[in-house]
Order: structure tokens, then C-alpha cells, then sequence
């Protein structure tokens, strides 16, 4: 179960609020987007990584994966303004993969028993994404008042990696794109096209660095490694 691995790293960090890309911040005095790069490195099942930059900071990557000895080997792309246009970026850069793994720069805590886990799942659906149980109560909210409660046994929050075959991930990006949508996950583009997206256990500690309060939860996890 090889796989092709396409990492969006080239957000901006707005919700941290440190005035540069977050995957630069330090977590255990090593940079957050070498924590998630060494998690694959270790994975003999990553066949190659598709780095999804801005270009302005191609300098920084290439010093941090030297630093640090990364030896996968990694390809450069130049991001876009959102998300789901930096990682069409790494998907019409493929020609040969089959399988490809999304998971973002930003998910420091993934482990490679999750990954293989989503793997073996789109091989079986064509996608498959990762996810855990919703613990807090949700409730619809519109101008402050409530709506309703979601019922939350059937709720799950959804993480990365998610894995898809190339050539269902391409074509859902294409139709998303004639249809001028634009989703928060690479698994809703596809659950657009009408196709089904497997469902795997994923991990709590998997949390996205999003704020700042995120930086103090990883060093408590880092310190529980
Ligand atoms: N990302 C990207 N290209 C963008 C926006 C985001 O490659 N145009 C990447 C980020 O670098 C991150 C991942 O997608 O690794 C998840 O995005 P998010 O957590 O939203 O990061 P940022 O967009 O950087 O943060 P914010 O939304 O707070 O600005
Ligand atoms: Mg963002």
C-alpha cells in the first residue's frame, strides 16, 4: 500500500496570529512542519512528498528539511489563496501515483498506524478520511439564538490524513471547480460528486495548530511522547 504524500503547508497562520506561517513555530524547540515531516519519514510506505509552498518561503523549508535530515524525497509546488487550491496545486502535479495521501503541514501528531489505516481504506472506496467522535454538544446557532441540537451520535470530527485513488481526487477537484464550490476537507469535494468516502477511527491526539492555545496542548502531548 505505497502512496504519494501531498502536504498544503502554505496557509498564512491568521488564527495563530504570530505574524508568519505557523509551521515555522517552534514546538520542543523544532519547527511544527518538521514535527509532521519526520511522522512520514519514518513511514517506508511514503513513496515521495509533494510540498505545497508559498514560494517566498521555499528557503526556510529547504534549510528546516536539511537541518533536520529529512530524506524522503520532497517536490516543491507553489500554493494558491485557499487550501483546496494548494492541494489541486499537488494533485495536477501527479502523473504516476496511484494513491495519495492529503494531510496537513499543520497536524503535527499524526501516526503512521492512522495513515495506513486510511490507506487500506481508499483502496477498498477510492476515499477514505480519518476521524473521532464529537464530545461537546453542538447546537445550530443563528444571531445568537438556537436553532437546534445536532444529534451527536452521529456527528464526527474529521482530521487528515485522508486518501484517495489520484484519479478520483483530480476529477473531484475538477468538478469543483466548474461548480465553484470551495470546501474546508478534500473528502467533501468528493461527497459532491456523489461518491462514498469511508469512515476510519482517527486519533484526539491528531489535533490541527490552529491558536494559540493549540502550541500548549502539543507540548503537553510532546512531553507525554
Ligand atoms: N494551507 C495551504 N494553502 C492555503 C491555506 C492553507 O496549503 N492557501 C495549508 C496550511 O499551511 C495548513 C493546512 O492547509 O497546513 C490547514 O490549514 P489551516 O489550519 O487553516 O492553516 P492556515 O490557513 O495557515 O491558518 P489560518 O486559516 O488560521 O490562516
Ligand atoms: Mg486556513
Amino acid at each position: 500500500m505505497k502512496y504519494t504524500l501531498i502536504i498544503p503547508a502554505a496557509g498564512q497562520g491568521k488564527r495563530m496570529g504570530a505574524g508568519k506561517n505557523k509551521l515555522f513555530l517552534e514546538m520542543d524547540g523544532k519547527p511544527v512542519i518538521v514535527h509532521t515531516l519526520q511522522q512520514f519519514d519514518m513511514d517506508e510506505q511514503c513513496e515521495k512528498v509533494v510540498l505545497v509552498i508559498n514560494m517566498e518561503e521555499k528557503e526556510i523549508f529547504q534549510m528546516y528539511l536539511s537541518t533536520y535530515g529529512i530524506k524522503k524525497h520532497v517536490e516543491y509546488i507553489p500554493g494558491g489563496q485557499e487550501r483546496q487550491e494548494s492541494v489541486y496545486n499537488g494533485v495536477k502535479h501527479l502523473q504516476d501515483a496511484e494513491y495519495v495521501v492529503v494531510h496537513d503541514g499543520a497536524r503535527p501528531f499524526v501516526e503512521k498506524e492512522v495513515t495506513h489505516r486510511v490507506v487500506g481504506a481508499s483502496m477498498l472506496t477510492g476515499a477514505a478520511i480519518c476521524a473521532v467522535p464529537v464530545k461537546d454538544t453542538i447546537k445550530r446557532v443563528v444571531n445568537e439564538v438556537v436553532q437546534d441540537t445536532v444529534e451527536r451520535s452521529s456527528l464526527w470530527s474529521v482530521q487528515t490524513p485522508q486518501a484517495f485513488r489520484l484519479s478520483l481526487l483530480k476529477k473531484a477537484h475538477e468538478y469543483a471547480i466548474r461548480e465553484a464550490f470551495v470546501g474546508t476537507d478534500d473528502a467533501s469535494l468528493v461527497e459532491r460528486l456523489g461518491d462514498k468516502v469511508q469512515v476510519v477511527m482517527g486519533d484526539y491526539y491528531n489535533i490541527k495548530v490552529t491558536t494559540p492555545e493549540d502550541l500548549l496542548i502539543s507540548e503537553s502531548f510532546l512531553k507525554r511522547k
